[in-house]
């Protein structure tokens, strides 16, 4: 169990970027590239960091359209992986989106990515639909899995 104290999930600053791709890079095979980052922390994307006492641990970007929240992108630092920040990032930006009235909270998620698909499930989405072969994969494309759930559900 994680201690909590001193965690903060925060808008990112352009200066952040070097940092939150860094995390992309460590933490998946799969990450965003550095001009993605870029664009989403300057555009109408949100794009919020996990930090303690000025240390990024993870950082969520994430889409509003009207009522609707989609999770773009989630990555916790690979050395703290399986520790609950992941799970205290989801929560935290589900919080924001209620101060938002949004209402549903959708996201995309690889068909192989089995923690991710995991932890989802634990915090209460469900699976609403494939998209077949939506991604790119080494070895050719693979299946995204759609999910949502209400943002009020706790
Ligand atoms: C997915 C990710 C954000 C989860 O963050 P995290 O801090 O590791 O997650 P938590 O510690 O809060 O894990 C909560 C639950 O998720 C599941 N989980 C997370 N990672 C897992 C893994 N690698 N294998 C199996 N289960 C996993 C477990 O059910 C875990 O609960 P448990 O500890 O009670 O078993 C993180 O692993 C990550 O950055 N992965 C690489 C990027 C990625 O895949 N992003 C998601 C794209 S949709």
């Amino acid at each position: 169990m994680i201690s909590l104290e001193s965690l903060r999930v925060m808008p990112c600053q352009v200066s952040d970027v070097d940092r939150i791709f860094d995390l992309e890079q460590r933490a998946t095979s799969y990450g965003w590239s550095r001009s993605d980052l870029a664009s989403s922390v300057a555009s109408d994307h949100h794009c919020y960091k996990l930090a303690r006492k000025g240390q990024i641990l993870g950082h969520c970007v994430v889409q509003l359209i009207g009522a609707e929240m989609e999770i773009l992108n989630i990555v916790i630092d690979r050395d703290l992986q399986g520790m609950g920040y992941g799970t205290f990032l989801i929560d935290s930006v589900l919080r924001l989106g209620r101060y938002r009235l949004v209402t549903e909270v959708w996201l995309e998620v690889r068909e192989s990515n089995l923690g991710a698909r995991k932890l989802y499930g634990q915090l209460g989405f469900i699976q609403s639909g494939i998209r077949k072969n939506y991604y790119r994969h080494a070895k050719g494309r693979e299946n995204a899995v759609m999910i949502c759930r209400s943002s009020d559900l706790s």
